[in-house]
């Protein structure tokens, strides 16, 4: 709350894509929380209405369901059309899906891989940005991942874009920070949600293995990365720009590291007694 009494993005219009589930379901609701209007951008128009029905009856804010597929031009002119003036967007859109070795891949998922997770956050940015520049304010969260930091085999393609909208980020930031418009990212990892549900990652092997790949020991919740999201678009961020945090329970400055089964001390070389 501030110091009137009002929760924190009262007044505040935020459009937040793939806002009905998973990291982005997290996120609608967190900015719900703290008094947002909140313009959920999903092509899963049942979920986005279920979230929203939900936060209507408990939470400070309000959240509009915009149905739409953010791959189609026409989704981020809608957007917009439904916030009115954008204080803040979180481009959260992001698939791995297809995986598969570089050499076996095609053009066809090149392109898959371009649509779903960087065309779209370029089609959504610009579309916001005249608004923001009208009002001299607004904050864009993006989504990478740590992937974009850390090699992963199977995922070329995906950690290429991921990695670009780290670039795209930073550049962005250097090229709109004038006009009072900040732009961050996160880089989760490892988060429970329908993508990458906590029970497929475990893969039916002992739980305790989690603080073996983890440091913090545990899978991350929606929430655990929304919360960050928030702080990256409040007031409290207002010198932060250009940057992207790893949300991620500590998996990037472990890299390499695994604690050992039953915690007795810790391995870079996993197959070693
Ligand atoms: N899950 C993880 O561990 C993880 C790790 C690193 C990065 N990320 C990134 O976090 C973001 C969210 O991941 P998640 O696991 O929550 O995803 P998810 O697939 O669980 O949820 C995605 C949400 O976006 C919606 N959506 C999917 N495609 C859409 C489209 N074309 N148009 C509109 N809405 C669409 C879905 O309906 C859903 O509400 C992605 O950018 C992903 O790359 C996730």
């Amino acid at each position: 709350m501030i110091s009137d009494g009002r929760p924190p993005f009262y007044g505040r219009t935020a459009i937040v894509t793939g806002g009905a589930l998973g990291i982005g379901g997290g996120i609608t609701r967190a900015f719900c929380r703290a008094g947002a209007k909140v313009v959920c951008v999903d092509n899963d128009e049942a979920a986005a209405r279920r979230l929203a029905s939900e936060c209507d009856q408990s939470d400070a804010g309000q959240v509009e369901v915009l149905s739409g597929d953010v791959r189609d031009p026409s989704t981020a002119g809608r957007a917009v059309d439904a916030a009115g003036h954008v204080d803040i967007l979180v481009n959260n859109v992001g698939d791995f899906r297809p995986p598969g070795r570089f050499a076996n891949s095609t053009e066809e998922a090149w392109d898959t891989h371009y649509e779903i997770n960087l065309k779209h956050v370029f089609r959504m940015t610009h579309a916001v940005l005249p608004s923001m520049l009208s009002g001299s304010a607004g904050s864009i969260v993006n989504v990478s991942t740590v992937e974009a930091f850390r090699g992963i085999p199977g995922n070329a393609v995906y950690s290429a874009f991921k990695a670009a909208v780290v670039a795209f980020t930073r550049s962005l930031a250097v090229e709109v920070g004038g006009h009072g418009i900040r732009v961050n990212a996160i880089a989760p990892d490892l988060a429970d949600t329908p993508q990458t549900p906590a029970a497929a990652m475990l893969g039916g092997r002992d739980p305790e293995l989690i603080e073996s790949w983890v440091p913090l020991g545990r899978f991350g919740q929606p929430d655990d990365y929304a919360q960050v999201v928030l702080f990256l678009a409040s007031d409290q961020a207002r010198f932060i720009t250009g940057q992207t945090l790893a949300v991620d329970g500590g998996t990037l400055a472990a890299s390499g590291w695994y604690r050992r089964y039953q915690a007795k001390g810790w391995t870079n070389l996993p197959d070693r007694p």
